[in-house]
């Protein structure tokens, strides 16, 4: 489904992502850790258009997406979450999920100012799959509430909505448990089964190993831009290099307790 070959970014003298090439079968859930400042976000940013990769390519679905505008990108069928969330905060919980959906609706703007008939359906049926996705992600009942109320995993939720509600074939999740406790974070889990079960490939960041090891169908390590490991989970947990960079050979007490996972 997304095949990546040779993509590098570089900021002035810094290379964020370096020469990466990477393969996601359509209905996996693929895994991306690594340290921090790895360039894991620098990668989704690539794949979304937020960036233009200064070399390789990037070919979704048999087309070339490098350098494509963020707008077109997400019309192919890629949607994200961010590492930090990006909600507003002021508005209720059904209209921060309905927001996704711009861009994927039909109907022009002037008909939308203009109050006419199709522009109304359309946000009736925005509303109504709005509805829908919120219930999948267990935010039922809370539509109406401000987003900026809601508990932080919740608000997680709503941003996984968000994403979600304009059907996305691939989802990419930027640490979707960052400050969760550890039943939240089971929960996304089982969400995230979900989602690929109802027919979206998930590619997901990730620092929590144990967890990632469990949920992803496969795994790549970055360590410094660079991409040092692509395999199965029981794989990953077993390669040296990927244990030297995650945790730093030095500490073995880490080292015990990422082997433990
Ligand atoms: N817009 C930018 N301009 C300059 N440097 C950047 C920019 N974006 C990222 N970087 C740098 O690129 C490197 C990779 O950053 P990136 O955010 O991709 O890492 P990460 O793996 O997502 O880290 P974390 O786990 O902390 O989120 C870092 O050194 C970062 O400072
Ligand atoms: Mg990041």
């Amino acid at each position: 489904m997304l095949k990546i070959e040779g993509i590098s970014k570089r900021f002035g003298g810094l290379v964020a992502v370096n020469q990466v090439s990477l393969a996601v079968k359509e209905g996996e859930i693929f895994g991306l850790i690594g340290p921090n400042g790895a360039g894991k976000t620098t990668f989704f940013n690539m794949l979304t258009g937020i960036y233009k990769p200064n070399e390789g390519t990037i070919v979704f679905e048999q087309q070339q997406v490098q350098g494509v505008k963020p707008f077109r990108i997400a019309k192919l069928g890629i949607s994200r979450t961010f590492q930090n969330i990006r909600l507003l905060k002021d508005e209720s919980v059904l209209e921060n999920v309905m927001v996704g959906m711009f861009g994927k609706t039909h109907t022009g703007l002037w008909s939308a100012i203009l109050g006419l008939g199709s522009a109304k359906k359309e946000e009736e049926l925005v509303k109504e799959e709005s509805r829908k996705i919120l219930e999948l992600v267990g935010l039922a009942g809370l539509e109406d509430e401000l987003a900026g109320s809601l508990s932080y995993g919740n608000q997680r939720r709503v941003e996984i909505a968000r994403a979600l509600v304009s059907k996305p074939k691939l989802l990419l999740l930027d640490e979707p448990t960052a400050g969760m406790n550890a039943d939240e974070t089971n929960e996304i889990g089982e969400l995230i089964r979900k989602i690929r079960k109802n027919g979206t490939t998930v590619i997901l960041i990730e620092h929590n190993v144990g967890w990632v090891m469990g949920l992803c169908d496969r795994i790549a390590v970055f360590d410094h831009g660079e991409k040092i490991a692509d395999d199965e989970p029981e794989k990953i947990i077993a390669n040296p290099a990927v244990i030297e960079a995650y945790i730093g050979k030095e500490d073995t007490e880490e080292v015990n307790k990422f082997a433990a996972n």
